[in-house]
């Protein structure tokens, strides 16, 4: 499996985790692989804590921070999060936070304490990412940044480029996969429709041999709907460099995901997932529950861009993990379609073994075919 991303980043596999959860950055770094620790939903003073963690976790091992500054949202130009925060604030309607509060109240989720409250603009704009990288970027072990939702501006490239280190970003198409290498992207992340969290409508299968010719020689990791190490080796087949998966970590022992949430992950069928821009503003893929439907429904409001939409669901999501049991059917449950394959819980190292294995079956099964083809 080695791939000139191993030769690029020091890795002995190119098997890409993005996960929130440190445990799981340092366990895959650890087995071999890359962990890629998103950012998003920390403060940068709690994302300097979780980098510390990891630091002291992963060994002499290398890994990423994942970073969101979206191509566009609401407020683009402005710098200062605080007073980003303030206009934003003033753009939301009150029918929308009315409906969340209804939803939630139908449902019987507990409110808040009124001191738990969480933070409602996301780092999903540059003013929020801003500090992020900066605190990144401190830690040495931390090789790559990757951007999601567009092409980080070039100051953003140029800065992380002048610490040394290496610069990704997820795109859903042709098109983003050839504006990512032209801004000087070193890897770029052809992400399938089946994909967990925000996605575009290209399938895998299509999407990644078209993004792999476009911006050769840049190497491109395979995303979206790689759960085994067979969908590993037809990614390699294709000619990708490596591949960067998410869903398949949220299942793991060590991930940090209620048990009630985890159940309901394990239970579903790849039939499950939905594309909904009901949580975050853009469309990103889910398990469908009460609270994607009740969103679709007629005479609901109309789902607010981003991060607007997220700056009213942020309490839904906080609610939703502190009372998981309660929350089942309104749960922010983000997932692919891989999410059918994910029937147990295992530990990252058995994942990655498990990976292995399945990748060099599938490689003697084609040696196996192309022997036969010689007799
Ligand atoms: C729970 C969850 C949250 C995600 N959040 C982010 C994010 O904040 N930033 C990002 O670049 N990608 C995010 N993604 C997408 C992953 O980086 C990755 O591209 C995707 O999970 C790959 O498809 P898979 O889920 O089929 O493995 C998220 C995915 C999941 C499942």
């Amino acid at each position: 499996m080695r791939t000139v991303v191993c030769r690029q980043l020091g890795i002995e596999l190119p098997i890409f985790a993005f996960t929130h959860c440190r445990d799981v950055v340092a366990a895959v770094s650890r087995a071999g692989g890359f962990g890629v620790l998103g950012a998003v939903g920390f403060s940068p003073e709690q994302l300097e804590v979780e980098l510390k963690w990891i630091d002291e976790h992963v060994g002499d091992k290398p890994y990423g921070v994942d970073i969101v500054i979206p191509g566009k949202y609401e407020g683009m130009g402005e710098v200062d999060p605080k007073k980003l925060e303030e206009m934003l604030r003033a753009l939301v309607p009150d029918e929308h936070r009315r409906f969340v509060k209804k939803i939630l109240a139908e449902h019987g989720v507990p409110e808040l304490p009124e001191d738990e409250r969480p933070p409602e603009l996301l780092g999903w704009t540059a003013a929020t990412a801003t500090p992020q990288i900066e605190i990144a970027l401190r830690h040495p072990k931390v090789k790559l940044i990757a951007n999601a939702l567009g092409t980080p501006p070039g100051e953003v490239i140029e800065q992380i480029h002048a610490a040394g280190r290496q610069v990704a970003a997820l795109c859903g198409s042709v098109k983003q996969a050839e504006a990512h290498k032209a801004a000087g992207i070193d890897i770029i992340i052809a992400q399938g429709t089946e994909g967990g969290g925000h996605t575009g409508e290209i399938a895998s299968m299509v999407l990644w041999p078209q993004v792999i010719d476009a911006v050769a020689p840049t190497p491109v990791l395979a995303a979206g709907g790689i759960g085994s190490g067979r969908q590993i080796a037809a990614a390699l087949a294709m000619g990708a460099a490596g591949v960067w998966t998410g869903s398949i970590w949220l299942t793991v022992r060590e991930a940090d995901v209620p048990p009630a949430q985890q159940d309901s992950l394990l239970a579903a069928t790849s039939k499950d997932t939905v594309r909904s821009r009901s949580f975050t503003g853009k469309p990103c893929r889910m398990l469908r529950n009460d609270w994607t439907e009740a969103w679709e429904a007629p005479g609901a409001p109309k789902p607010l861009g981003m991060p607007l939409q997220f700056m009213v669901t942020s309490e839904a999501v906080v609610r939703g993990h502190h009372y998981a049991d309660k929350a089942k059917d309104v749960q922010f449950n983000p997932v692919g379609q891989v999410v059918g394959m994910m029937k147990t819980v295992r530990s990252v190292k058995d994942v990655m073994y498990e990976m292995v294995q399945d990748f060099l079956e599938a490689g003697e099964r084609l040696q196996a075919l192309t022997a036969d083809a010689g007799t």
